[in-house]
């Protein structure tokens, strides 16, 4: 048996406030670490669900460059659009701050001081580059220069965007500061490290053979960090954004954003029980859970347990159960390239439906392998599980009761086999649904718990309760006081699937909300209770609103082709005589209409100046109302050898320019001139 905790301490990712959260937070962090917490929180134990905002590290301060704003300005547009978000998303964080406040710098401070004073780091002095104009140390990513593998003069000293290379700055061939302009110098600075090799061995004890229970690839990523060997990682950095070194020497140096983000745990549980978190982080009996996403598992699983190990007085993470990611239509979700559903749109597009996203998220849940999220999918979920099953059944036990006992809880009488059966199933259910929320198995949980609903429907649709009342009312009378405890019975399991579902329904049976313990008891509503007002608890999504969002997604795709769009290379130069061979005209187009059978061709006849000329042109799929090219001007090149296509002569070439969604535009002179005028 597991060990048997007194308390939980439940830690989601910091979330960088450079940017709204969208759904691949939700899906991947969120969303399981809301429902661990409500879940834990029903089964009545001492629970506490910390969140807030990582404001520190150089994007924050890019950013800012790139706005004219501060880094301070960056982050409180950004830490109150998420705390926002998360709040309207029903996340039930006991406290969301942030990596800016004063407690979190002291806390970082401090416990930076005690691992110096403990002589937990060491110190090194390295070359890194640095800006004279400026007077600063550089990033990797303040640095621009030549990429050494594909030449792009663009490229930024931590990675070339072009080849998708990953460099360091020492890479980049002249390499130029973002800030002056000007090409930096190296020059020698002295850094704090955290000598992970002196902790290899305990935490190959602590994880591989003591944590065989994480998630297979959380414990994966782990053991191929340890087996490669840990290295010293350095835990400051020159830059003006983030928590002073607080030791000599430390002037124009600030703590690494990853050893202050973590922290950023403690001070925020400090921030709320100023004088009780301890026993929170340093009692033995405390569960310690981080939900994270796959890239911070290095960062959890070895480099903070590293840090507080080192100081001495906290506990280690019990679990770490990571996520892998969420994709958004087959493409990677990406802030930049705006390639996301954003939390705060949906929430504005979507009143009243979180818990739609909620479900489907978790329904999806990139719990071992990427998944995909799609808007038809969503739909689906919403229109065949939410209103099908879960919405239908609680309504007609309602609209039911309502008409036969005119809304209040009939009596029960004698129990058939069959009810008996169903009965049993029901209370299946939790142990199911606990068995899975326990290893961290959210989508199963939630479809065990989505079984209760199909039960109940099966049940209604197996017992015809609107037949029985025609001849046997108390029969009628025993089936829905079934059905409608097997309602209370979803209020109990949907609540840390479907929070804002779960209320719904607690106000249609019209009760107080019951424990986790009460999951599968049948005697929730006693006979004669008054029920609330039922509304539909979910509605359908028609397709004009999914075919909106896939629109905006596709409108997004065709933005970014357009702004990445890269004109092709130059051809190898040709002399002046291998141009003049080129005859190219003016011609004015007397007709053109489609080729028949053939969907891509367009017939011009043109006026060249001579006599009259037939061209075909592929170009049918640009031009949908080809008779409105009368009268325009066109180039062609009137010496290209003449050919056949479908039976039709074609002599010569119409231009057109190529668009970087590869659509074709032709080419026309500014004034009109004569035909057969020559281009030259
Ligand atoms: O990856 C990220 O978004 C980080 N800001 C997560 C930090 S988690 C914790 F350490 F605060
Ligand atoms: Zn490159």
């Amino acid at each position: 048996m597991s060990k048997q905790f007194k308390r939980t301490l439940i830690t989601s990712a910091l979330p960088y406030a450079n940017g709204p959260v969208h759904i691949g937070h939700l899906a991947g962090v969120y969303v399981p670490a809301d429902i661990y917490a409500r879940y834990s929180r029903l089964k009545g134990k001492e629970v506490l669900f910390i969140g807030g905002s990582d404001e520190h590290g150089i994007p924050i301060t890019i950013k800012a460059r790139n706005e004219g704003v501060t880094p301070q300005d960056i982050v409180d547009r950004y830490h109150a659009l998420i705390k926002d978000s998360f709040e309207r998303f029903g996340i039930s964080f006991d406290v969301y701050s942030r990596t800016t406040s004063e407690i979190h710098k002291k806390t970082a401070s401090d416990f930076f001081k005690t691992l110096y004073e403990k002589g937990e780091f060491i110190e090194q002095t390295s070359e890194q580059y640095f800006d004279e104009e400026a007077q600063q140390f550089l990033a990797d990513r303040y640095i621009t220069g030549e990429c050494p593998h594909c030449h792009n003069e663009k490229a930024y000293g931590d990675q070339c965007e072009q080849c998708g290379t990953s460099l360091s700055a020492t890479d980049l061939i002249n390499p130029k500061s973002t800030l002056s302009g000007s090409a930096p110098v190296m020059k020698a600075t002295k850094h704090w490290y955290l000598p992970l090799d002196q902790h290899e061995s305990w935490l190959r004890q602590w994880i591989l053979e003591d944590h065989k229970e994480w998630k297979s690839n959380v414990y994966g990523q782990c053991k191929s960090w340890l087996d490669l060997g840990l290295q010293p990682r350095a835990v400051s950095r020159d830059l003006d954004w983030g928590v002073p070194v607080p030791v000599e020497g430390g002037e124009g140096k600030v703590l690494y954003v990853w050893f202050d983000a973590p922290i950023g745990y403690i001070s925020n549980t400090k921030e709320l029980l100023p004088n009780d978190w301890e026993k929170w982080w340093k009692d033995e009996e405390t569960k310690l859970v981080h939900f994270i996403g796959k890239d911070n598992i290095v960062f959890h699983c070895i480099v903070f347990p590293a840090m507080l190990k080192a100081e001495g007085s906290f506990i280690l993470p019990e679990n770490v159960p990571a996520n892998e990611f969420l994709n958004l239509e087959g493409d990677k979700i990406s802030t930049s390239r705006n390639w996301a559903v954003w939390l705060h749109e949906y929430l504005d597009e979507f009143p009243g439906k979180e818990d739609v996203l909620r479900y489907t998220l978790t329904a999806n849940a990139p719990e071992t392998k990427d998944n995909d999220f799609t808007w038809r999918d969503f739909q689906a979920r919403n229109n065949n599980e939410l209103v099908a099953v879960l919405g239908n059944f609680i309504n007609r036990a309602l609209v039911l009761t309502q008409k036969y006992f005119n809304n209040s809880v009939p009596a029960v009488g004698e129990l058939t086999d069959y009810d008996r059966e169903t009965i049993a199933e029901v209370q299946k259910v939790k142990e199911a649904v606990e068995q899975n929320l326990e290893n961290y198995h959210f989508r199963e949980a939630q479809k065990e718990a989505m079984n209760l609903a199909r039960i109940g429907n099966k049940y209604l649709a197996d017992t015809e309760p609107w037949k029985t009342a025609k001849t046997d009312m108390s029969r009628t009378a025993t089936i829905l006081n079934l059905s409608l405890q097997m309602v209370a019975n979803l209020a109990i399991v949907c609540e840390p699937f479907l929070p804002f579902s779960a209320k719904k329904i607690y106000s249609f049976i019209n009760t107080d909300k019951f424990d986790w313990e009460q999951l599968g008891n049948f005697n929730l509503l006693p006979e004669g209770h008054e029920l609330g007002k039922a509304e539909l608890l979910f509605e359908k999504i028609e397709d004009e609103v999914i075919e909106k969002q896939v629109q905006k997604l596709l409108d997004t795709k065709k933005a970014n082709e357009e702004k990445e769009y890269k004109a092709k290379p130059i051809k190898e130069n040709i002399v002046f005589d291998d141009f003049t061979k080129l005859d190219i005209r003016v011609g004015t187009v007397l007709e053109c209409e489609k080729v028949p059978k053939a969907d891509k061709l367009l017939r011009f006849l043109l006026d060249d100046g001579i006599g009259k000329r037939t061209i075909l042109s592929g170009i049918a799929a640009y031009y949908p109302n080809p008779e409105e090219l009368v009268g325009k001007q066109v180039c062609f090149i009137a010496n290209l050898e003449p050919r056949k296509l479908r039976g039709i002569m074609s002599e010569g070439m119409i231009l057109s320019a190529e668009n970087a969604d590869g659509t074709l535009s032709l080419i026309q002179t500014s004034k009109e001139v004569k035909p057969g005028s020559q281009v030259n």
